[in-house]
């Protein structure tokens, strides 16, 4: 079945038609997918349907399931579909989860740039995102490309970055928020990892930058110049012109690649139902 790619930013992210997603691919379909977000890096599914089961299905013809922080945060997952995340502020019984809730801890640090589950080797490669109810214009979902970024930064500038390498920690980012709920057991389960600051795609052979809010410091440099690089290329990064910003519709599936973008969720009144539920594919590179 062929693909239609209709681009949606001038840079990277394509609406995409022709394909039912609601079953697992075949080898030339799934060849299509990649190839496709190989060059726009997101890809919009819209008007989809999809129960738990056949979003794991189709995930799983695209790898192996990424189990991302899920050795700590057991409370967010169904056990029949393991590796599928609820990104929602509605629990189990649908009730609204309280803003104050130790839970909702997930959902603020979605607000911080990130690339899912940088905090790990192998990290996530394709994140898939579909939208069960959504809140009319807010709660949308921003993202930034990371070889654009990269091949906007000067020659000096990227010359200083090779070889240098950053520190990931999962908790990192939920620590900038003040959330300190985690046991000494919870942080050996998740080590810090680093990761080149410019990682190449083998596909598209691409540079791109690889940081955001895992990020904690960078190899040979002392804590407060690490973290001064990381947000000074954080801010270059996610300017204006490298964000595509999604407004969701009821039935979209959103498909990302990881080492090529950033995203964030922005907020949104905590009183209106904001239910997604994301899979995740895990990387090959370690
Ligand atoms: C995610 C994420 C942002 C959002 O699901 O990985 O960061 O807008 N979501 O919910
Ligand atoms: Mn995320």
């Amino acid at each position: 079945m062929p693909i239609d790619l209709l681009p949606l930013h001038p840079l990277f992210v394509a609406e995409a038609e022709g394909f039912s997603l609601d079953r697992a691919l075949n080898d030339s379909e799934r060849q299509e997918l990649e190839d496709a977000l190989d060059s726009f890096a997101v890809l919009v599914f819209r008007d989809q349907n999809l129960s738990p089961k056949a979003q794991m299905d189709f995930t799983r013809s695209l790898g192996s399931i990424d189990m991302g922080l899920l050795k700590v945060l057991r409370s967010h997952t169904t056990s029949e579909n393991a590796g599928l995340i609820a990104i929602s502020n509605v629990d189990r019984d649908d009730n609204l989860i309280e803003h104050s809730d130790a839970r909702m801890m997930a959902l603020y640090a979605n607000q911080l740039w990130h690339s899912d589950s940088s905090f790990k080797k192998p990290s996530a490669k394709y994140s898939l995102l579909f939208a069960i109810e959504v809140p009319t214009d807010e709660g949308d979902t921003e993202f930034a490309d990371m070889r654009a970024a990269y091949e906007g930064l000067s020659y000096s500038r990227q010359a200083e970055l090779q070889g240098l390498e950053a520190e990931h920690s999962a908790f990192f980012s939920r620590m900038q928020l003040g959330d300190l709920q985690y046991k000494p057991d919870d942080l050996e389960k998740y080590p810090s990892v680093w990761w080149p600051l410019v990682r190449d795609h083998p596909a598209s052979g691409r540079s791109s930058l690889f940081i955001g809010a895992h990020a904690m410091g960078v190899t040979g440099r002392t804590t407060p110049e690490g973290r001064l690089l990381l947000s000074e290329l954080l801010e270059h990064a996610t300017k204006k012109e490298y964000v595509y910003r999604h407004k969701w519709r009821k039935g979209d599936f959103v498909i990302w690649d990881n080492r090529s973008v950033l995203h964030r969720g922005r907020s949104y009144d905590l009183s209106h139902r904001r239910e997604l539920r994301r899979s995740t594919v895990e990387d090959a590179e370690v």
